[in-house]
């Protein structure tokens, strides 16, 4: 417990309790993935995004509250400044037993720098966004990336003893062949794989109707050629998993179109400019930068109850032809998934 300690959990007004904060540390990325950001976007100034000393101080906060887990991510976290320092200190809240887990959801491409100190900091697994291995089409999807750099990234990763899950988005026409080589290529490392179906976040260059594969069709697919068998491992997010039993390996499917799991939401969202994100599909939002900057902690641990009591019920995307467009206007980079 930390000097803003408060015994009372994180309750919200339908009666789930809220232990998983994940912290967009940036909106900036070294990748401009087709389904995520436009090619050209604009992102935030400087004075309006956290210091790395507040985003430490809020984090902490929320752990006063009985939030148990916290996910850094981006943007890309990684090409944030200094990242590492900021991830040593909440390694520390891990260390002291106040936090369960510590972990990331990256692109990959700095692994090759980080995965030692991430290790040395008390990070245990991370989860690694990659739609495809084959060079020329993670080009054309990332638009930036270079395939290799991430390979290389998941080699130091392993090698320093990080746990690593892909997470894949399914794209109709995109990389609906390889989702079954993917899953091969990851259960022969020891990885586990996440399929996610899109969705509709903020304004893209591509269709979204046309890349929408549902995971429904997914799991028929895998299953015609794998005995699928359900798992009632939790992780805390969103996936239900399957074992492979071929492979031995883990399938996870986050299936927000398909099967909604919002009855058991526990999580909440903090942005770089210290809004907090009540619903990935929603825009119901407290500024708690403001709270903390005019008004102190305290302000701060205030306005988490008012967050809980207008935290929505769950989203409503839909991606249907017959039917018009719900989405969210903001990018997935906003709040990092
Ligand atoms: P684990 O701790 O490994 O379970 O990870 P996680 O699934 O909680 O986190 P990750 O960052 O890997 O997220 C994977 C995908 O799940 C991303 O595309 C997120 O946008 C999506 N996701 C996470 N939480 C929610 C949610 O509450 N609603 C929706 N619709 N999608 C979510
Ligand atoms: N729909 C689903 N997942 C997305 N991601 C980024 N944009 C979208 C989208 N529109 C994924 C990334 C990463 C995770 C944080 O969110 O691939 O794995
Ligand atoms: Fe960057 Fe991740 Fe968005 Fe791709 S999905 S552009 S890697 S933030």
């Amino acid at each position: 417990m930390n000097e803003f300690a408060q015994p009372r959990p994180l309750i919200d007004q339908f009666g789930r309790a809220v232990t998983y904060l994940r912290i967009s540390v940036t909106d900036r990325c070294d990748f401009r993935c087709t389904y995520c950001m436009a090619e050209n976007m604009s992102f935030l100034p400087k004075s309006e995004v956290l210091s790395l000393e507040e985003i430490e101080q809020i984090a902490k906060i929320f752990v006063a509250r009985g939030v148990t887990k916290l996910r850094l991510t981006g943007g890309e976290p990684l090409v944030r400044r200094d990242i590492m320092t900021l991830i040593e200190r909440l390694g520390l809240l891990k260390a002291d037993g106040s936090l369960n887990e510590l972990t990331l959801t990256t692109n990959g491409s700095q692994l090759k720098r980080f995965s030692a100190q991430l290790v040395e900091s008390r990070v245990e697994r991370i989860n690694v966004s990659l739609d495809t291995l084959d060079a020329e089409k993670f080009a054309k999807i990332t638009r930036w990336g270079r395939l290799q750099q991430v390979l290389d990234g998941i080699e130091c990763a392993l090698d320093a003893g990080l746990k690593i899950k892909i997470n894949m988005v399914a794209l109709r026409g995109g990389n609906d062949h390889e989702i079954v080589p993917m899953m091969e290529w990851a259960h022969g490392k020891g990885i586990d794989l996440t399929l996610i179906e899109t969705m509709p976040m903020g304004a893209v260059d591509v269709d979204r109707q046309d890349q929408y594969l549902p995971l429904t069709e997914v799991i028929e697919t895998i299953g015609a050629r794998y005995t699928l068998e359900d798992l009632p491992l939790d992780t805390g997010g969103p996936a239900r998993y399957k074992r492979v039993q071929e492979t031995g390996g883990r399938v996870g499917f986050i299936r927000p179109l398909t099967h909604n799991f919002c009855e058991s939401c526990n999580r909440v969202r903090l942005t770089a400019t210290g809004e907090l994100y009540l619903c990935l599909g929603q825009n119901d939002k407290v500024n708690l930068r403001d709270a903390l900057r005019q008004d102190g902690p305290q302000a701060v641990a205030d306005l988490l109850d008012h967050a809980m009591a207008i935290k929505p019920k769950g989203h409503d995307f839909e991606i249907d032809r017959q039917k018009p467009q719900k989405h969210v206007g903001r990018h997935m980079s906003v709040t990092g998934g």
